[in-house]
This record gives C-alpha cells, structure tokens and sequence, in this order.
C-alpha cells in the first residue's frame, strides 16, 4: 500500500477547471518531486491534498485511510504537514513561538524534544530561537517554515518550492538538510522548479503540465528524455 495516494484528482477555482485528474504515490521513505511550468497546477495539487483547495472528484488517502475533502487541520492531525511556497513564518514572533505553531494539533506533547531534534537539522535556529521572524534571512525563513512544519513529526511533508529565491550555497545546504530529513524517515512531496535539484534529491519525479501529469519515472529515466524535458520543462 503506497503511504500517500492520489487518484484521479479533479480540482476547479471557479469556472476554470486546474486538475484534470492527477494521480500520484508516495511511497514509505521517498522524495518525489512535481515539476513543471508557472500554472501547471503543482500547488493546486499540494493544496488538494492538504484540504485547502477542495477536488470534485477523486481521492486522496493516507495509508489507506480517505482523507478526501476533509479539513486542513484534521489532515495535518493525520500526519501531513505542508510547507507552502510563500514561507508563511510569522514576522512578529520570534523563531521559537514560530515552531510553537507547528505544534498547535499535532497531538504530542512533548515540544522541548521536537525543537531539539529540529535545531538539530537547522543549528543556525537554535542560535537565533529569540529572534523575531523578520529579521531571518530568506533562507533562514525557508529553514523555519520546514522547521515548523517538522516539529508535528508528519509522516509525510509537502514542500512547495523550498529553494526559490535562495543563493546557490543556500540552496545547497537546504538540499542535504531535506536529504537527511527523507533519510530519517519523513517521506517528501516536493514541488521544485529547479531541474538540478529535483533530480538530485528525488527517487522518483512527475512532470506535471495543464492540470495533468506527463511523465512518471526516475531520475535516470527523465535525464534520458531530452523531449520531456523540451516539452514540459522549458530547458
Ligand atoms: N486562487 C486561485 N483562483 C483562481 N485561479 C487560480 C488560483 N490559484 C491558482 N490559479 C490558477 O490555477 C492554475 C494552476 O496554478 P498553480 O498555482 O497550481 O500552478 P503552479 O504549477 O504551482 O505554478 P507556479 O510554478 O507558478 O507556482 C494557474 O493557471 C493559476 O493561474
Ligand atoms: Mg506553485
């Protein structure tokens, strides 16, 4: 049984008809990473899963259990925690009240060891915990917001667009960190418009284009597929 399921997902603002029938798996202990243009519906996808954006048709289940159109809150309670591409850390509250709100339902009690184990992936957290969010650096706010999202201990996370934005060495320290953190055992959904960086850290990619996904395989398999990559990728 695949840890995360999605099948045939159908998903409208208003009128205009985003997914048209997505399906995807995750699997215990992979990184699988959405890739496509500005608009292919990555996010919309993301936000179907979470709740957030309601599909008309089409399931979604965590080990088995349907978590289609059900709350946001309650999907999260189950184990999915999402960290969305705006990195919405709050800019008046200090780093530690921040990852506070990352415990907010979760339903574990004991914070003191989830912000240890999370100081450990981000140390430069742990040296700034009393410091309001907005004077963290983009990849300080990029390192909180996957902090926070960490602190519930979900059994799978979506990351949207984690290294947008960041300098090259940013990026490459939050690839190993997000590399360790699928190592330990936390399953990634992530959204990466970085071709480099999804091939590096995925197990398996979908190439997603108008509300529908293109290409399933490998790293070594997309490499390989120079029309794919033309098509849908814009390289
Ligand atoms: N709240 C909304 N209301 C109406 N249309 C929307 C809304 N959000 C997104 N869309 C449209 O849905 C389509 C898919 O958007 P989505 O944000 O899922 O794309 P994306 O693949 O994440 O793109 P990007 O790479 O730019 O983040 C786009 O055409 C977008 O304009
Ligand atoms: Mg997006």
């Amino acid at each position: 049984m695949p840890l995360l399921s999605v099948e045939d997902l159908h998903t409208y603002y208003g009128e205009a008809h985003i997914l048209q029938g997505v399906s995807l798996r995750l699997d215990e202990g992979e990184v699988v990473t959405l890739i496509g243009r500005n608009g292919a519906g990555k996010t919309t996808t993301l936000r179907s899963i979470m709740g957030i954006a309601r599909p008309s048709r089409g399931r979604v289940t965590l080990r088995g259990d349907d978590l289609t159109r059900r709350p946001p809150h309650e999907i999260s309670r189950r184990g999915i925690a999402w960290v969305p591409e705006e990195r919405r850390i709050l800019p008046n509250l200090t780093v530690l009240d921040n990852l506070r709100l990352g415990l907010r339902g979760a339903g574990h009690p004991d914070g003191a060891t989830a912000f240890d184990e999370v100081f450990d992936y981000f140390p430069r957290l742990r040296e700034r915990a009393q410091q309001r969010g907005r004077f963290l650096s983009g990849g300080e706010q990029q390192m909180l917001a996957i902090a926070r999202g960490l602190v519930a201990r979900p059994s799978v996370m979506l990351v949207d667009e984690p290294t947008e934005g960041l300098a090259p060495l940013v990026v490459r320290d939050l690839t190993e960190i997000l590399a360790r953190i699928n190592a330990r055992g936390t399953a990634l959904l992530l959204v990466e418009q970085t071709l480099e960086v999804a091939l590096a850290l995925s197990h398996r990619l979908y190439v997603m284009d108008q509300g529908r996904i293109q290409f399933e395989g490998t790293p070594e398999q997309l490499r390989k597929d120079p029309t794919i990559q033309q098509r849908f990728l814009e390289v």
